[in-house]
């Protein structure tokens, strides 16, 4: 089996920078996971005791505590900061940005509309940045547009920043139609852009695809779709194991990205295990 990789696949600048601050920061412990990656989440444990908090009444004085790359919501960020901890903030700068807009826009009386899935949690931390909660809406796609009451007739808009650039265009002509103002963020990050399109050309050249990546990671699942468009025997699997020899059959070339949480090592013991076939 020939395999070809994407000409953009795998880790990102915030990731690899999380990534290089734990594995600084020994003996220390994650708010929440790091990444959505199992697998280098396991590699940081085993290789440089990089834990796990569940909560904040798990944190000790003294403990160093390392905010992941999705960010925390800002009252947790406060509780934390008041813990005799050393807190060292490992939050994607692509992810603090929308987090500084919401509080700026809001503050400035602006209703705030976040494109994004609600229980995520780097939707979960931009949104608590919200002066008044109870205008800053979250949707997926315009049809739950109809639902909001927003409380002024200026709209602020950021999207999650792995979300598709198509959707948010769709929900902000939209709002235009209907509000005074609206003020367009593009705060979706060129890094999952890049994959994207990278995902989207390969897919349709390979007789079958295969993305790595985390199977709670939304950009992975994201260029998973990307690539069912284009090639309908696309994969998604975290590591090397999940791969079915069945799925190889009379095919020739195996196209492969990977999630931008997906390490190196993970995506060459896949395309070894591949080329096998
Ligand atoms: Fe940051 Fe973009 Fe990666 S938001 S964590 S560089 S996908």
């Amino acid at each position: 089996m020939k395999v070809k990789l994407a000409s953009s696949y795998g880790f990102c600048f915030g990731v690899k920078r999380a990534i290089e601050i734990a594995e600084k920061y020994e003996n220390s412990a994650t708010m929440g996971p790091l990444i959505h990656n199992q697998n280098e989440i396991d590699r940081l444990k085993n290789d440089y005791n990089v834990g796990l908090y569940n909560n904040l009444t798990d944190v000790k004085p003294n403990d160093t505590v390392i905010i992941r790359t999705h960010g925390i919501p800002k009252n947790d960020l406060k509780d934390l900061r008041k813990k005799d901890a050393k807190v060292i903030n490992a939050t994607c700068p692509f992810v603090t940005t929308p987090q500084q807009i919401v509080k700026k826009m809001s503050a400035e009386k602006y209703s705030i509309l976040i494109f994004g899935d609600e229980d995520h949690p780097e939707v979960k931390g931009v949104k608590s940045y919200g002066e008044d909660q109870d205008d800053v809406h979250v949707v997926l796609d315009i049809d739950e547009l109809k639902n909001i009451n927003f409380k002024y007739d200026k709209i602020a808009t950021v999207a999650q920043t792995t979300k598709k650039k198509e959707t948010y265009l769709e929900i902000v002509n939209n709002l235009i139609l209907k509000n005074k103002e609206v003020r367009v963020f593009n705060t979706i990050c060129d890094a999952t852009f890049e994959n994207q399109d990278a995902a989207r050309e390969l897919s349709k050249e390979v007789d079958v695809m295969v993305v790595i990546g985390g199977k709670n990671s939304s950009n992975t699942k994201q260029l998973h779709s990307i690539c069912v468009e284009n090639c309908i025997d696309s994969y998604l699997i975290e590591n090397a194991k999940e791969l079915d020899s069945t799925w190889f059959k009379n095919k020739h070339l195996c196209g492969i990205t990977a999630g931008a949480s997906t390490p190196d090592w993970i995506i060459q013991q896949v395309v070894n295990e591949i080329e096998k076939y």
